[in-house]
């Protein structure tokens, strides 16, 4: 399974910070945006992903990762010329992604939860055995922001709607989506939306029709945030200062999870630290890598 990283759009619910700043790039406490998700793929494993950029931010991007051979891994970039939407991604990463599976995260969603990663493995399991869509929804306050999940009494999907009106219930999907192969030709065939954009949720719709979606409640257990408000952004943040605080441990660390994972040894570890050794993030590597 490779994974898509969608990293561009326009930030605007974020202006004026993003004016001049690409989201991805703003701090979730102590590390870019773009770190969490992009730990939750090498947790599960993934090594070849690549980033979908806006053209102004790429440079920015490669500055940050590079090809990724620092962590171990295989990182490459795709420019979107416009944000058209998100389904767009998978038409752009059809090369990349090839023959493959795919596990498609949205670079401005923030996870943590105690068997999150089981989840996710499991997902990925299941799509590598019998292929289809695999999504997750988590119940909301808000429901008019995002794609909603409705169910029929059994628990089966019913209907699947991009930031309804009348919200037909209070889950939404959540920006993490584990598809086979084909979600690169149903991307190609759907129609922009009444706001002109190419919407996941039509993927996921399609895949619907077809039979092939299955959609996993998060429970109390987790917590999601969509960090591209003011508000959800800062929550996001406090969050997990407030985590890291109490546990001595870091979320979205992708120094950690290369070495952990075996992908890095100690002492490029301790090279990577170098430079971040003035702050709390490089003394964590450090003492992570005298530890081993
Ligand atoms: O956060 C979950 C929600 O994400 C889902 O419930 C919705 O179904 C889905 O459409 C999406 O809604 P948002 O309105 O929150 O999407 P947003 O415009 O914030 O973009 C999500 C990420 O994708 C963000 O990191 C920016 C990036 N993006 C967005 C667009 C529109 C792109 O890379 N290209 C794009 O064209």
């Amino acid at each position: 399974m490779k994974a898509v990283i969608l990293a561009g759009g326009s930030g605007t619910r974020l202006y004026p910070v993003t004016i001049s700043v690409n989201k991805h790039f703003l701090p979730i406490y102590n590390k870019p945006m773009i770190y969490y998700p992009l730990s939750l793929v090498m947790l599960l494993g993934i090594k070849d992903v690549m980033f979908i950029v806006n053209p102004e931010d790429m440079d920015s991007f490669k500055k940050l990762f590079g090809d990724g051979s620092h962590l171990g891994m295989n990182i490459s970039y795709e420019i979107q010329k416009k944000p058209n939407g998100l389904a767009e991604g998978l038409i752009l990463a059809e090369d990349f992604i090839g023959n493959d599976n795919v596990c498609y995260m949205l670079g401005d969603n923030i996870f943590y939860g105690h068997d999150l990663i089981n989840i996710m493995k499991d997902a990925k399991r299941e799509i590598e055995i019998n292929g289809g869509a695999y999504v997750f929804g988590y119940y909301v306050k808000d429901p008019e922001r995002f794609g909603i999940v409705e169910f029929d009494e059994k628990g089966n999907v019913k209907s699947i709607e991009e930031k309804p009106q009348k919200p037909k219930s209070n889950y939404a999907i959540v920006g993490m989506y584990f598809y086979d192969n084909r979600a690169v030709e149903i991307a190609k065939n759907v129609k922009p939306s009444d706001r002109g954009e190419l919407e996941i949720t039509s993927v996921n719709e399609q895949y619907l029709k077809n039979g092939r979606l299955k959609v996993k409640l998060l429970g109390r257990g987790f917590a999601w945030f969509d960090a591209g408000t003011h508000d959800s952004f800062l929550e996001a943040g406090e969050f997990v200062a407030t985590i890291e605080k109490k546990t001595g441990l870091m979320v979205g660390c992708i120094e950690e999870v290369a070495f952990n994972n075996g992908w890095i040894d100690k002492d490029t570890l301790l090279e990577l630290a170098k430079p971040l050794r003035k702050t709390g993030y490089g003394k964590y590597l450090i003492e992570l890598a005298e530890r081993a």
